[in-house]
């Protein structure tokens, strides 16, 4: 960058606000539809639980293809998130808590999997998994949302500060 201030670390590569825009779209239509796929696997679960066995073949095959969009989910979040977190306040705590969690998660979901795909598990207890899956699932969401409001936040607010300083390549970038 032969202009305005070097990036605070290398993930702090400066985009135009539509990059952010996407990315941030993208994010929220991911979360959109994986909740619309929770509303689905925790009524089937519910009903499961209430003794409609009838519905765990339905529960197997949700509960497989959530657990796989999910995954799909948090390759693209690691790949497009940290660029967007690193312009938080302590934004690189940030990326290691989101590839950690995402680790605890994947290992959660490896269970899930094996669980589901298991011809000999009982309906009950991968019914209640599920339900269990689905809350936490549904609080790491709520917590990355607040983290990724933040870091537009303070995007859209470094880019008020540049252009009103005159340095248009002073985006973003934390110190
Ligand atoms: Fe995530
Ligand atoms: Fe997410």
């Amino acid at each position: 960058m032969a202009h305005g201030r070097q990036p605070a670390d290398p993930l702090a590569v400066n985009h135009p606000l539509d990059h952010w825009a996407t990315v941030r779209n993208r994010f929220v239509a991911d979360h959109r539809e994986l909740r619309s796929k929770m509303g689905t696997l925790r009524a089937l679960a519910l009903n499961v639980i209430r003794g409609d066995d009838e519905l765990a073949p339905a529960l197997r095959l949700k509960g497989e293809e959530f657990d796989a969009r999910l995954l799909e989910h948090m390759k693209w979040e690691e790949e497009h998130l940290p660029g967007l977190l690193s312009r938080t306040e302590n934004g690189l705590e940030r990326i290691i808590d989101l590839r950690e969690e995402h680790a605890r998660q994947r290992e959660r979901l490896a269970f899930s999997l094996e669980q589901l795909r298991d011809p000999e598990a009982a309906s009950l207890p991968i019914a209640r998994d599920c339900l269990a899956l689905v809350r936490w699932v549904e609080t790491d969401m709520a917590a990355e949302e607040r983290d990724v409001v933040a870091a537009l936040g303070q995007i859209v607010r470094d880019q008020d500060m540049a252009a009103a300083s005159g340095d248009p390549g002073g985006q973003g970038s934390r110190d």
